[in-house]
């Protein structure tokens, strides 16, 4: 969900955008309306983290898949080698990606557990050498989500945040890269937010595609070529309401509340199971399964019946999966947990 509020000030904006008479989505990227826009989220994105002129903020497209091969062509290039933790899905097709392009190895993966935790950081293996070391904060399908920065001494620290980016206070200062695709904390679709330390800016080959160097976003504050404006624009609106809502510090008393509430609701069913280890669970993301899988197609049903929307897990693993992004009000929760309740006391 996208916060309410954001979208009511969208509608009430979409076709005279404060009174210049067009749409957002009719205005030149270049025009200074759109670029107080820019002005704007950059700033609220720079108090909301905390975040110095060390780093660079850019807004790319491509989603937050592009940055799979953006990052290993700008920091490692074909000599170069990278550590990746592989802890789910979306590690996984980044250092799958990461291999076409640079050397990976993998410091240590949690598929024995079948992604369900985070190897110990004793049985890690860090490579000072290497060009950066990459983790996903949260598995987003498996629901795994990092509760500490990694500590690796050596190579910058490279991090996917797509999915639980802005619910929490972040230390930016500890990365060298940051990236975040919108559509689950901050907008929709079609931009990708990537926070990277200045001195890491340039290091692409020669023939890496200009889309894909950092420089040229850098270089050309992220209008090289048109961005993705609405979605941008909606970014901007997010970074506002959630200073309004009090930061980063209140999205993460929220996120807390509302997964602590549907984990204990799960633990204590004795008819949903979630798997992974309660210092691992995701804030974000909630996957359950129920006692009886072919009882998952009448609970989806069921579910949409009662206006539950988007709660089928991700097609690779089946089961159930609520998101709980910023925009989730305390209510959807607590229908949620309703209506888990009386579905296991009708079929449990
Ligand atoms: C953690 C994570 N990384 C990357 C992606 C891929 O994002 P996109 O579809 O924007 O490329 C997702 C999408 O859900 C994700 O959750």
């Amino acid at each position: 969900m996208l916060p309410r509020a954001v979208m009511e000030q969208a509608q009430a904006e979409f076709l005279d955008w404060h009174g210049t008479g067009i749409s957002i989505m009719e205005m030149s990227h270049r025009s200074p309306e759109f670029q107080s826009i820019i002005d704007q989220s950059i700033a609220d994105l720079r108090v909301l983290l905390n975040i110095n002129s060390d780093y660079e903020i850019l807004f790319l497209q491509g989603g937050a898949t592009s940055q799979f091969a953006t990052v290993p062509l700008n920091l490692a290039g074909p000599n170069g080698h990278a550590c990746y933790l592989h802890t789910g899905h979306w590690s996984g097709l980044a250092l799958a990606d990461a291999q076409r392009h640079c050397a990976v190895r993998v410091a240590a993966s949690s598929e024995a557990t079948r992604f369900s935790t985070i190897p110990p950081r004793a049985d890690w293996r860090v490579d000072a050498g290497a060009s950066y070391f990459y983790y996903t904060a949260n598995e987003t399908i498996g629901g795994v989500e990092f509760h500490f920065i990694p500590e690796v001494s050596g190579p910058p620290l490279v991090s996917d945040m797509t999915s639980n980016f802005l619910s929490r206070p972040l230390d930016v200062s500890r990365f060298g890269i940051v990236f975040a695709g919108a559509q689950k904390n901050f907008g929709p679709a079609g931009l990708v937010l990537v926070i990277m330390r200045k001195d890491l800016v340039g290091r692409a080959g020669p023939t890496v595609p200009r889309l894909y160097d950092y420089a040229t976003y850098a270089g050309h504050n992220s209008l090289y070529n048109t961005p993705a404006t609405f979605s941008w624009y909606l970014a901007a609106l997010t970074f506002a309401w959630i200073r309004q809502q009090g930061g980063v510090e209140a999205m993460e008393a929220n996120a807390i509340r509302r997964s602590e509430r549907l984990y204990h609701a799960i633990d204590d069913s004795g008819f949903y199971s979630n798997p992974v280890p309660a210092s691992f669970r995701s804030r974000m993301n909630v996957p359950f399964t129920l006692a009886d899988p072919a009882l998952d197609p009448a609970f989806r049903r069921a579910a949409r019946e009662a206006g539950l929307e988007a709660l089928a897990g991700h097609r690779s693993v089946g089961g159930m999966r609520a998101s709980l992004y910023n925009g989730m009000p305390d209510a959807g929760v607590a229908a949620l947990i309703d209506f888990m309740q009386e579905f296991a006391r009708r079929h449990g």
